[in-house]
């Protein structure tokens, strides 16, 4: 009875699909939920492939169906569910089972499990599993956290149901405990940047230029077939193009522009601040769907201000849309070197180990931030082993090109009064990373001033204060 490779926990779009993959691979498969109904579902829409699914009934009986020591893959609502399956199956299992949390779980819970199972003799592996329905069903990216062994039972199941990106499994080992969830976080945050950015982009050419969704979507399939090329382009590129039946207009302009989330993105945020990173153009894509979300307040404040669109005198089209997709791009650039400064610090922080390289190269395809762009930091990180992407020599040169695509874009944008939080942010960053003497003089006396706090001074040793009593009367 004990034959099936892994089981799966969870037959919600996101378990079933990943159950089918992982039957689709060749390996059995022990499923359970905890509705009958949805069971019979999934095998019934499992054709030929239900050969290998073994549904289960109850917990006793998964855990018999599977080969030891017993992977167990969790595809549950993150929070409380997940620690109450771990208290029912913790009983049920032996030494060196392996339960699996392939949901969008915070790295502190996934850390408090790893810790709390410690001494059962039981492991955990925190998964980050992206990619959406599609992706579980047909390939996601899938980024590990635990032990190294625990990774090593289920290596062969995960890197078969990956996607694969010229040949290599978007799979990987990210390092112990939270690292796996945390490199998930960081995927996220990078998302909302990326997605952010493009809307950003987009109302540029919506209320800047004034063109319609079936131009604007031209421009964003012009763009997928460059450097930008990615999931997030191509999809925008289609949702621009699609004509809603009812209201016989593009489907985007009937939908109400408010973004919800569910806070993977502002964990990333939150880790950040944490940890001392400047991650500004994320924490801004965080923001602004904060600001969507305030649809009735931004009313009342348009009517209160009455300042009116300004269109954007732009001489030649080609130009200025050659400058936005610069500006995308340097945006991107700036984005992305956040996110990894974060995976970075994290790894020092938590001692992860995480490799930069590699989670780039298992973003290469599967998941939602897959792009071509993914594919010249994987190479620039091989390079480097870590450090800010922008001091690897393939971005400085990117960078020295397009930071005027941004600056004039951000600057454009700040004229007629179209927000873009993501990108202007972006810009800041870069501007103040690459300038060797800020303003943060000046905050230091004033600290020192109302404080005491102590400066440095430029060329000498030591902590100092100013002769701030002279200047109190
Ligand atoms: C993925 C996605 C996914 C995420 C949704 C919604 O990698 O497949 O990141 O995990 O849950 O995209 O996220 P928000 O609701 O926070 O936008």
């Amino acid at each position: 009875m004990s034959n099936a490779e892994i089981g799966v926990i969870g037959m919600a779009v996101m378990g079933s699909n990943l159950a089918l993959n992982i039957a689709e691979k060749g390996f059995k498969v022990a499923i359970w939920n905890r509705n009958d109904k949805v069971m019979e579902e999934v095998l019934r829409h499992a054709g030929p492939l239900a050969k290998n699914l073994v549904p289960c009934k109850t917990y006793d009986e998964l855990v018999a169906a599977i080969r030891p020591p017993r992977p167990i893959i969790m595809m549950i609502k993150a929070g409380s569910p997940v620690d109450d399956v771990i208290h029912h199956l913790t009983p049920l299992l032996q030494k060196d089972d392996i339960m699996i949390d392939g949901g969008n779980a915070n790295f502190h819970d996934t850390m408090r499990r790893f810790e709390a199972l410690k001494d059962s003799g039981l492991t955990y592996i925190g998964m980050g599993v992206s990619g959406g329905e599609e992706g579980a069903r047909h390939g996601p990216s899938i980024m590990v956290g635990g032990k190294e062994s625990s990774w090593h039972r289920v290596e062969k199941v995960l890197t078969a149901i990956s996607a694969k990106y010229k040949g290599e499994p978007c799979a990987a080992y990210m390092g112990p405990n939270g690292a796996g969830h945390f490199v998930k976080t960081i995927h996220n945050g990078i998302e909302y940047g990326d997605m952010q950015m493009i809307s950003e982009v987009y109302g540029l050419m919506r209320d800047g230029l004034g063109l319609k969704a079936a131009e604007i979507a031209k421009v964003f399939g012009d763009w997928d077939k460059g450097r930008l090329n990615s999931y997030l382009v191509e999809i925008t590129h289609k949702v621009l193009s699609v004509v809603d039946a009812k209201a016989k207009k593009p489907l985007v302009d009937v939908i109400v522009d408010k973004a919800g989330q569910k806070g993977t993105g502002k964990w990333a945020a939150i880790e950040a601040q944490n940890l001392a990173v400047n991650a500004s153009a994320i924490e801004a894509a965080v923001d602004a769907r904060i600001m969507s979300s305030m649809k009735d307040e931004r009313l009342k404040a348009e009517k209160a201000y009455k300042i009116p669109r300004k269109k954007l005198s732009v001489k030649s089209r080609a130009t200025f849309l050659k400058q936005l997709e610069g500006a995308l791009y340097a945006g991107k650039i700036a984005a992305y070197a956040q996110g990894f400064a974060v995976l970075e610090a994290a790894s020092a922080q938590y001692e992860w180990n995480i490799p930069l390289g590699t989670a780039a190269a298992i973003w290469r395809n599967g998941c939602i931030i897959r792009s071509q762009f993914l594919g010249e930091i994987t190479k620039a990180f091989a390079k480097s082993k870590g450090g800010n992407l922008l001091m690897t020599p393939f971005f400085i040169n990117s960078m020295k090109k397009d930071h005027t695509s941004l600056r004039a874009i951000v600057a454009l944008a700040a004229q007629v009064g179209a927000p873009v939080p993501a990108l202007s942010n972006a810009l800041s960053y870069f501007d103040g990373y690459r300038q060797g003497r800020g303003t943060a003089n000046l905050i230091q006396a004033q600290r020192d001033f109302f404080g005491a706090h102590g400066f440095e001074r430029i060329g000498e040793e030591g902590a100092f204060h100013g002769p701030w009593s002279n200047s109190n009367g």
